[in-house]
């Protein structure tokens, strides 16, 4: 079983971080989306429970803090302590970095990582795979679901039942693309 106040302080930290942000193509609050991954964990952990749960749990509402808001690598370290910075800061791409270039850098740092992280990749996409927002134009659909190939490919081994979902999702993801 998982510590619900760890649930709790971090839906809440990120809850303000995010809080002007919404799901991409709707009006939800990000939380959404956060909470979604968190929910892939929690089923992944009914499947097959090896993994330091409430650590994944932290890196499901975290993930997104260090990319899409302002906060710090040093603020994540201090409220949630470095091994939950070091993780988000993994899960971050680098905005230096050409697109195609940061994804690959980033599969790489979560990659030397503790498998939580890389199973917290696997969680966001599965997430991502729904339908698309209208406005995404097939170019931006087909290279989507390419990225989710390549994150597929680099993330095997982290956990069997994710990385299956992963890969339903993709296929699945194939009737939002024309060929
Ligand atoms: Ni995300």
């Amino acid at each position: 079983m998982w510590k619900q106040e760890i649930y709790q302080q971090a839906i809440k930290f990120a809850g303000e971080k995010h809080a002007d942000q919404k799901v991409p193509g709707s009006t939800a609050n990000y939380l959404a989306h956060l909470s979604n991954v968190c929910m892939e964990i929690l089923g992944a952990y009914k499947v097959e429970d090896s993994f330091d749960v409430n650590f994944a749990i932290q890196l499901a509402l975290l993930h997104d803090v260090m990319e899409d808001t302002p906060t710090t690598f040093e603020e994540i370290k201090e409220v949630f302590g470095k091994k939950v910075a070091l993780g988000v800061e993994a899960l971050t791409k680098n905005e230096d970095l050409p697109k195609a270039e940061a994804m690959k850098d980033s599969l790489k740092r979560i990659n030397e990582m503790e498998k939580e992280v890389g199973m917290v990749k696997l969680a966001d996409r599965i997430t991502n795979l729904q339908e698309p927002p209208t406005y995404w134009r097939n170019a931006k659909r087909m290279s989507y679901w390419q990225e989710a190939g390549k994150i597929l490919d680099s993330l095997s081994g982290k956990h069997d039942y994710l990385w299956d979902r992963l890969k339903d999702k993709i296929e699945d993801y194939a009737q939002y693309i024309k060929m």
